[in-house]
C-alpha cells in the first residue's frame, strides 16, 4: 500500500484502545490493526458481543500482540478492571461504530465493556459510524451524532458509496488507511488552532462564451495540500477554489469560483482572516467581453481582447487590517530574483517559489520559501509533505496573540 511509510512510527509509545462494534466493516478492522501497529503504538483491541460475531477475536489478537477484550466480567483480564485500565489510553478509537453503539454512547450507557470503558476515559474518543444510509440520515442518529459531537467525540466519516446491503449512499466506514491518518492527525500539534485561515487554490476560468474559455493546467493540488494542512493545524479553513477534480479535505470549508472575479469576490467574503495563503494559479487577463452566444467558426482570423484581472492577493496584502499574506510565484527561471521581487511588491512577508517544470500539475513539488530572514529551500517531497513544511512555517511567523 502506498504512503505506509509515513505512519512507522508516528505513534510510538502510545496506547490505543480499538473499539469493534458490529458492523460488516469490522473486517477492514483487521487491516486498520494491522497499520495501527505499523504506527508503533501499543494497540489494545476490544470488541461488542456482536463485533465477534464478525470477525474472530484470534484475527486481532495475532494483529495487535496483545489480548482481545469482550467482557466485563472477564476476572481474568486486568485483574477484572478492564474497563478501567483500558480506559487509560491515549486514545479510543472506535471502527466501526454502529447505530446501536453511537446511540448507546451518547447516552453515556455502560452496559458492556466497550461502551463502559468509553464513559470511563480520560482520553480522547473518535468514532468511525458504519451503516445503511437510511440508519445513518435517521433523525434519531443524527442526534445522536450531534450529542457526541458536542461532548467532544471526533466522527470520522462516514463515506458514501456502495454499502454491504447492495444500496448506494453515506454510510460506509471509512477505509483502514484514512481512520489511521486521522488519528495520527489527532496527535499532531496544533500550532493554527483558533485561526482562521483563507485560501485559493486551482486555475481560473475565463469564459470567452458559453462553451469556451482560458484557462491553465493547475492540478489545484499544492493549494488542496496545505488546506489540509492548515486544518490538521487546527485552523478553521475556507479553501477557494477554481475548477478541479479533487475532494475537498476533512474539515476545509470549500466555495466553488470559476472566474478570477469571482474568485475574488468569495476570498472577500471569506475575510476577516489570520491568515491568506494564495496558491491559485489566476489568470493575469480575461476577454472584455463574453459573447452572449457560441461563437462560430468563420476560417478569418480572429481578435481577442483582453484586459487585467484584479490582483487578489496585493488587494488583500493592501487592506488596513491585512492578515498574514502568503503568495506563491510559479517561474520558468530566475526564481530567487522573481519570488524576492514579488514579496517586496506585492508587500509579503513570506513567498513560496517554484520552478513550474518542477511543480505545476504534478504531485511532487521543489519549493524555496522566501521571508524577512532569507531564503529556505525545502527538499523535493510530495505536495502534501511540503504543504506541512510551509503551513510550520508561516505558524512560526505570525504574530502571537
Ligand atoms: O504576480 P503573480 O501572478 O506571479 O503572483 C502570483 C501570486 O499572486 C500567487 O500567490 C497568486 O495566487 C496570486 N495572484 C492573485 N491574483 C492574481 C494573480 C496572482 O491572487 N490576479
Amino acid at each position: 500500500m502506498t504512503g505506509e511509510t509515513n505512519i512507522i512510527n508516528a505513534l510510538h509509545g502510545k496506547k490505543i484502545v480499538l473499539g469493534i462494534g458490529g458492523g460488516i466493516a469490522a473486517y477492514k478492522s483487521a487491516e486498520l490493526a494491522r497499520l495501527l501497529v505499523k504506527t508503533g503504538a501499543d494497540v489494545h483491541v476490544v470488541m461488542t458481543e456482536a463485533g465477534e460475531r464478525f470477525v474472530g477475536r484470534a484475527t486481532f489478537q495475532a494483529l495487535s500482540g496483545n489480548p482481545v477484550c469482550t467482557s466485563l466480567w472477564d476476572e481474568q483480564a486486568n485483574k477484572g478492571m478492564a474497563h478501567i485500565t483500558l480506559g487509560r489510553a491515549d486514545a479510543i478509537l472506535v471502527a466501526p461504530a454502529t447505530a446501536n453503539l453511537i446511540a448507546r454512547l451518547a447516552h453515556g450507557m455502560a452496559d458492556d465493556l466497550l461502551s463502559t470503558l468509553c464513559l470511563a476515559r480520560d482520553c480522547p474518543l473518535l468514532i468511525a459510524p458504519a451503516m445503511n444510509r437510511q440508519m445513518w440520515s435517521h433523525p434519531a442518529t443524527r442526534r445522536n451524532v450531534a450529542t457526541l459531537e458536542g461532548d467532544g467525540v471526533s466522527v470520522l466519516g462516514p463515506d458514501t458509496g456502495e454499502q454491504a446491503c447492495g444500496e448506494i449512499g453515506e454510510g460506509r466506514m471509512l477505509e483502514p488507511g484514512i481512520l489511521c491518518a486521522a488519528l495520527i492527525d489527532a496527535f499532531a500539534p496544533k500550532p493554527l488552532a483558533g485561526r482562521k485561515v483563507v485560501i485559493t487554490a486551482g486555475p481560473t476560468f475565463e469564459a470567452i462564451d458559453p462553451v469556451r474559455g482560458l484557462t491553465n493546467p493547475s492540478s489545484g493540488r499544492m493549494g488542496y495540500a496545505i488546506a489540509a494542512a492548515c486544518a490538521r493545524a487546527g485552523a478553521d479553513v475556507v479553501l477557494v477554489s477554481g475548477p478541479v477534480a479533487l475532494p475537498t479535505p476533512p474539515r476545509v470549508r470549500k466555495v466553488g469560483v470559476t472566474s478570477a472575479l469571482s474568485m475574488r469576490e468569495a476570498v472577500f467574503g471569506a475575510l476577516p482572516a489570520e491568515v491568506f495563503v494564495a496558491v491559485a494559479a489566476v489568470a493575469d487577463y480575461r476577454p472584455a467581453t463574453v459573447a452572449a452566444h457560441k461563437i462560430k467558426k468563420s476560417g478569418e482570423a480572429m481578435k481577442l481582447e483582453l484586459i487585467p484581472n484584479p490582483d487578489i492577493l496585493a488587494e488583500v496584502a493592501a487592506l488596513e487590517n491585512a492578515p498574514f499574506c502568503v503568495g506563491f510565484a510559479a517561474e520558468s527561471h530566475d526564481l530567487d530574483a522573481y519570488a524576492e521581487s514579488k514579496r517586496r511588491d506585492k508587500r509579503l512577508p513570506m513567498v513560496v517559489g517554484n520552478l513550474v517544470a518542477d511543480g505545476l500539475g504534478g504531485g511532487d513539488n521543489t519549493v524555496v520559501i522566501y521571508d524577512d530572514a532569507g531564503r529556505h529551500p525545502l527538499p523535493r517531497a510530495p505536495k502534501g509533505a511540503i504543504a506541512d513544511w510551509i503551513v510550520d512555517h508561516l505558524a512560526r511567523l505570525l504574530p502571537r496573540d
